[in-house]
């Protein structure tokens, strides 16, 4: 857990930001997944950024201009409920614990947020967002447009708060950083675990609950995104997660597996091979995705663009391809006809933070790829999925490979968070025989 004093900072740069006016955040909601069952609760990630508070049914409200301040709507205390679901701080306690200036109870929402739009020249708020939210902001707004009589004035500029926190929480804190490298570590120690105990005939999901075990063994309250296990041609679905086939002998195995640590994920993805030993075809299309992957990370610096390492990534797999005789044509024509897309159809990366795609833009205001800077962290996750083709000869049908590291962006370069998961084939290989 971060601090009390990050959340002040950011509140703060937040209300710097917003120059003058109200904004809005309220937190996730939870979710039903059957009946009377609920999905694990998740709070909002921008909520969280701005308060640290992980009670279901909370509202963060920052007021910018003449005053500035922070109001944290919350559950009541409530000593009947709390027998039944635990702890609740109540607003008296979350007050003080988190640092706000003032704190209330969710049923007093709708008489103080007419009040405090009152006369308020712009509401920063993420319209769209969740239609039942926008509904109740339209009617406290409409409460304090029948009072225009009376000479109070409405907001009447609605800005989406996430334009200014998506670029805030594009740089992470030393302290950020600190809970992602934990995050990272937990993942590839599970990315290893998972090497040492597949064997031909165990089911992927077998596979999965290593994962499941080792990231709750250390801590991490949940994994970042549901986890690809996939064995042989399952890895040539991008999105593949039933895991629930049988591993066979001579397949690969891509697992694609993060966990979320504190509120921050890792995202890990290995490929490696069911019987410990790499083929000769499944070695070669590897260590092509290896090279791609060490050209985008090489371009994973303060001196390159956003779009930088997937192009790099993209020359390496298109002329493979090309050499492979899978292709036909020279680099450039490849690249401009978009023909490599048979066997590589995503980017190479996204930023990594509170959310697995996490916020920032990617582009600069002019329409350029916006320069890494120190302190972002983005995934390098080149691959290559090899459905059967006639261009393409049968032995290396149905193998799906994908490399993904955490970066983070330094003045030196980049510092890769996740280089304790075995990556070459000769370190695979070492790890899967112990
Ligand atoms: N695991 C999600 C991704 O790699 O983007
Ligand atoms: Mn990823
Ligand atoms: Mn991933």
């Amino acid at each position: 857990m971060l601090n009390l004093s990050e959340f002040q900072q950011r509140r703060r740069q937040l209300i710097k930001n917003m120059g003058a006016g109200i904004a809005i955040i309220p937190t996730a909601p939870e979710l039903i997944r059957n009946r009377d069952s609920h999905y694990p609760y998740r709070f909002d990630s921008y909520f969280y950024y701005l308060t640290g508070f992980k009670e279901p049914e909370a509202l963060l409200v920052v007021i910018a201009g003449e005053e500035n301040k922070s109001i944290l709507f919350c559950r009541d205390k409530d000593v009947e409920r709390e027998i039944w679901d635990g702890f609740r701080y109540g607003a008296d306690a979350a007050k003080s614990k988190f640092g706000l200036d003032e704190a209330y109870s969710m049923h007093q929402l709708d008489v103080l947020l007419p009040k405090l739009l009152a006369n308020q020249s712009k509401l920063f708020y993420s319209l769209g967002a969740d239609a039942a939210w926008d509904a109740r902001v339209m009617t406290w707004l409409n409460t304090v447009k029948r009072e225009a009589r009376t000479g109070i004035t409405a907001p009447d500029e609605i800005v989406d708060v996430r334009k200014l926190l998506d670029e805030m929480r594009l740089y992470k804190s030393a302290a950020e950083i600190d809970i992602m490298r934990r995050s990272a570590n937990i993942a590839a120690s599970a990315h290893r675990r998972a090497m040492q105990k597949v064997r031909p005939d165990k089911m992927e999901y077998e596979i999965e609950a290593e994962f499941l075990h080792e990231f709750y063994r250390f801590g991490a309250q949940a994994p970042a995104y549901t986890s690809i296990v996939a064995g042989g041609a399952n890895a040539c679905t991008l999105h593949y997660n039933a895991n629930n086939s049988v591993l066979k002998n001579g397949d690969l195995l891509l697992i694609d597996a993060g966990c979320e640590l504190d509120g921050y994920a890792s995202d890990i993805t290995r490929t490696f091979p069911i019987s410990g030993k790499f083929s000769a075809a499944q070695k070669e299309v590897y260590e092509l995705v290896l090279a791609a992957q060490a050209a985008a990370l090489a371009k994973v610096n303060t001196q390159n663009h956003w779009n930088a390492p997937h192009e790099a990534a993209l020359a390496v797999l298109a002329q493979g391809f090309i050499d492979f005789g899978w292709l036909k044509g020279s680099l450039d024509g490849v690249l401009e006809s978009g023909d490599y897309r048979q066997f590589y159809m995503h980017r190479t990366g996204h930023w990594l933070g509170l959310d697995v795609h996490d916020a920032g833009e990617y582009k600069d205001k002019a329409g350029n790829w916006r320069m890494l800077e120190e302190g972002m962290v983005l995934t390098v996750e080149p691959g290559c999925y090899i459905r059967p083709a006639e261009n393409v000869p049968e032995n290396f049908w149905n193998i799906g490979i994908r490399i993904e590291d955490d970066a983070l962006v330094t003045a030196a370069g980049c510092d890769i968070l996740t280089s304790d998961a075995p990556k070459t084939v000769a370190d695979i290989e070492s790890v899967m025989a112990q």
